[in-house]
């Protein structure tokens, strides 16, 4: 069967009250029509996406994904739509769905197709039986056949009993399409050509419509309002967690953690509750990332622990690396084997070498530290001088001593050391101590004693 598809985002999404188009609201990372593209992807030759309302922004989200578009300029309703992609159509038949159905799997399309090349058909509507079925166009069968889909705006109080819905997917033969979309007549009260009136059409001209119910009523959930949208996130947070667990990975109360669907995640790695896990992010094996942390878009290797509350992106650590609890990660550090960055450290667009360490409240940043650095607390570049940034270097084996300033540019030789309160701010040679601090007064008698006595006390 030659298939063609066609996804429609032309919509507005009143009923989400948003600037943003209703179908790049977003999930677990991705826009919702980006689920609806994937599901359809492979079943198809080709796939049109129908846009209208801020248009560039949908299709600038899914510019890479090789996809056509085509603009409905004003959205005058769901029949409209396919007819603005109808003369772009060739092949015999055309399977359309709507944006706004994230949770629809690609298997249940197979299904689907596969019903209805056995059944001969000529149309068939993918459909669900919900408990509250307000709100959804209701499916009126005659046995296997469909006599008519009603919307809920429009139907009587029988047809509303009616629990089988449209979901508003739909497998078309390109012919009927062409003789119904134009004589859909519009409906009051806002003047929009409905799709499903095609469905009902065929019908009345005696073609063979069928039905075939998604066997997970959860499939058909049509995302208009911001509920509904929340239903979908945790649906498919559900649908990652359980992948997750069935590969190995211990999540320790699976519904407060949030993984991004791209994220992967090796086995025994143990997820405390709370954590989130997003963007293009990958977790090596036997990792343990505790409550409260966030990972985006990094790269953890083996045996990395993040410790509670904190935050990471953009950033590469290589196995066994200690982060945490409370630092703070930023785009463009890589930590190298068994480094140990800790409390109230924040790293940015640098490179620790092996088994380095920043324990307490540090700042490192457009910085490369060699090998077994030791970083004490309180340590900072100052990378920045108010108008540029500057790079510090850092030997192997450099012991950097508490509350020291490194002012860059700077160099400090390998073995170099650095007294504690240092402020350097010339390069430092291997090997070498180096020292910046005022001399200390000592005035015998001059302590609390005499203090208090002058105030009176
Ligand atoms: C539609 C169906 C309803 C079905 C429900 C399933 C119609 C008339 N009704 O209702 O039978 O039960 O989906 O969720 O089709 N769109 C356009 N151009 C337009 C209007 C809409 O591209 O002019 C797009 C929207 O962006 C959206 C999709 O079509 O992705 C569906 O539109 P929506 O307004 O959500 O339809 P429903 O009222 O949910
Ligand atoms: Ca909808």
């Amino acid at each position: 069967m030659r298939i063609e598809g066609v996804v429609l985002a032309a919509g507005q999404g009143t009923r989400m009250v948003s600037k943003r188009p209703k179908v790049l609201h977003g999930i677990l990372g991705l826009p919702m029509v980006v689920y609806v593209v994937r599901a359809l992807r492979g079943r198809t030759e080709g796939m049109w996406v129908v846009t209208g309302h801020r248009g560039e922004d949908v299709e600038g989200r899914l510019g890479n994904l090789g996809l056509s578009f085509v603009r409905q300029d004003s959205q005058r309703g769901t029949g409209d739509a396919l007819r603005v992609v109808l003369s772009h159509l060739s092949a015999p038949w055309v399977l359309v769905a709507p944006g706004d159905m994230p949770l629809l799997r690609g298997g249940s399309l197979d299904s689907m197709i596969e019903y209805h090349a056995r059944g001969g058909l000529d149309v068939t509507v993918l459909t669900t039986t919900l408990e509250d079925p307000a709100g959804y166009g209701r499916i009126l069968r005659e046995g296997d056949l469909i006599k008519a889909i009603v919307e809920d705006s429009e139907a009587g109080p029988r047809e509303r009993e009616v629990r089988e819905v449209n979901t508003g997917v739909y497998l078309f033969s390109l012919d009927i399409l062409k003789k119904a979309l134009p004589l859909l007549s519009p409906h009051p009260p806002k003047g929009e050509y409905y799709l499903p009136d095609v469905v009902s059409w065929g019908v009345r001209e005696g073609y063979k419509v069928g039905a075939w119910q998604v066997g997970d009523p959860q499939e058909g959930l049509g995302v208009n309002s911001r509920a509904q949208l929340a239903v979908a996130w945790s649906v498919l947070r559900d649908r990652k967690n359980k992948a997750l667990m069935e590969a190995g990975v211990t999540l320790v109360e699976p519904s407060s953690v949030y993984v991004d669907v791209d994220v992967d995640v090796g086995w025994d790695t143990m997820v405390y509750p709370w954590v989130q896990l997003q963007g293009k992010t990958s977790i090596g094996e036997g990792c343990v990332i505790f409550s409260h942390v966030r990972i985006l878009d990094s790269r953890l290797g083996a045996g990395t622990v993040v410790l509670d509350s904190s935050l990471v992106e953009g950033a590469v650590l290589e196995g066994g690396v200690r982060v945490g609890p409370m630092a703070r990660l930023r785009p463009g550090t890589w930590l190298d084997r068994g480094v140990k960055i800790g409390n109230f450290v924040e790293v940015k667009k640098s490179h620790v070498g092996e088994g380095s360490k920043a324990s307490h409240l540090s700042y490192i940043g457009d910085a490369t530290l060699g090998k077994g650095v030791n970083v004490g607390a309180g340590t900072i570049t100052c990378n920045y001088d108010g108008f540029a940034k500057h790079p510090t270097i850092v030997g192997d084996g450099v012991f950097i001593g508490s509350d020291t300033q490194l002012v860059a540019p700077l160099k400090v030789g390998s073995q170099a050391l650095i007294g504690a309160g240092s402020t350097i701010t010339k390069d430092v040679p291997e090997n070498a101590l180096a020292l910046s601090r005022a001399h200390q007064k000592v005035i015998p008698g001059k302590g609390m004693d005499y203090y208090r006595k002058r105030r009176g006390g």
